[in-house]
């Protein structure tokens, strides 16, 4: 056991926002949010995409969705066409891994409608790899999760800077590309380059002048979907949120200008997840083992430390 104490960091004693209050804006006049602007939604032919689509196209706009999933992709169009009309979507079959599926859905898209207002990297995969197994796995995982972010970025991006009107970019990434949990190394790295990559992108876009596009990263909460649900026809457990709940939460932190959209769900607070962080970030500064949270030795320790830091924060 290190003769180190519990870690000198603390988070803020006033919370960032509460998570059950929305922000003041007023939702109606955001200009990238907007009746008749466009949006472009990876992976949504299911969970978090599919419940984004709803969303944006209930809010006016205009809907292009992506997935490798046809069969899921086509009865979401359908629904969203018989709701909004036909000339308000637009489904393309896309493998986000494959760079010239993205270009194919960038050009009808600008073919179409001539903008992007909302371009959300959501598509993802969860399949499984240790540090020292699975390579195929971490293969393929990068290529969906990292190289389909980078894929989508590297086709879009340069046509979103050209536009007047200002747009937004948002980047699904994780809370276990943050933290790391052990488990699924291959998911976590994949998700902490995603991290990494748009906190670059939006300091890119910041630094370029007359550029009116900003890049958010979105870290949902434990939300109920296809690759959290454990068997076909699995009720949500009352600790998840449910996709739209994620998906409301997102879009009022958008609208608000954040870049980190750090989700709650019904099992863990906001407060929990700053002194997670926070704690990870201690172990390089302190000096502690890597992941020193579920390490044997520290149990006791990083329990005080959540003890102390959340009776600080009420
Ligand atoms: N559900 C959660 O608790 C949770 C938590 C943190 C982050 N996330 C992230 O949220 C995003 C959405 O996940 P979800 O939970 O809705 O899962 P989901 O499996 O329901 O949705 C993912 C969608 O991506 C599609 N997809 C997979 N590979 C693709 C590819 N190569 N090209 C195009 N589409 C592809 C799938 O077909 C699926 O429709 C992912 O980025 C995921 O990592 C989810």
């Amino acid at each position: 056991m290190s003769s180190r104490g519990p870690s000198p960091l603390r988070p803020p004693t006033t919370p960032f926002r509460p998570n059950d209050q929305m922000s003041p804006i007023d939702r109606d006049l955001h200009p990238v949010i907007h009746k008749g602007r466009v949006a472009v939604i990876t992976g949504a032919a299911s969970g978090i995409g599919r419940a984004a689509a709803r969303e944006l196209a209930k809010l006016g706009l205009k809907i292009a969705i992506a997935d490798v999933d046809e069969a899921g992709l086509s009865v979401l169009a359908k629904e969203l066409a018989s709701a909004y009309g036909e000339s308000n979507v637009l489904s393309m079959p896309t493998d986000v891994s494959k760079l010239e599926e993205v270009v194919r859905l960038h050009d009808r898209v600008y073919e179409a409608w001539g903008e992007v207002a909302v371009l959300m990297n959501n598509a993802a995969i969860g399949i499984r790899g240790t540090s020292f197994e699975g390579l195929d796995n971490w293969k393929s995982i990068m290529d969906v999760n990292l190289f389909g972010v980078l894929n989508v970025q590297h086709t879009f991006v340069p046509s979103m800077l050209h536009q007047e009107n200002q747009s937004v970019i948002i980047n699904t990434g994780s809370k276990q590309g943050i933290t790391n949990p052990p488990g699924n190394a291959a998911y976590n790295a994949s998700k902490a380059a995603v991290k990494s990559l748009t906190e670059g992108l939006a300091h890119e876009l910041r630094e370029r002048p007359g550029v009116n596009v900003t890049a958010h990263l979105f870290i949902p909460g434990w939300t109920f979907t296809g690759m959290t649900a454990n068997a076909p026809g699995a009720v949500k457990p009352p600790g998840a949120w449910t996709p739209e709940e994620t998906v409301l939460f997102m879009l009022d932190r958008v609208r608000s200008g954040d870049f980190y959209i750090l989700v709650p769900d019904n099992e863990t607070r906001r407060e929990v997840d700053q002194l997670r962080i926070l704690w990870g970030a201690g172990d390089i500064v302190e000096g502690r083992p890597a992941l020193s949270r579920w390490h044997p030795n520290y149990k006791s320790l990083f329990e005080e430390y959540m003890k102390e830091g959340l009776a600080q924060m009420d």
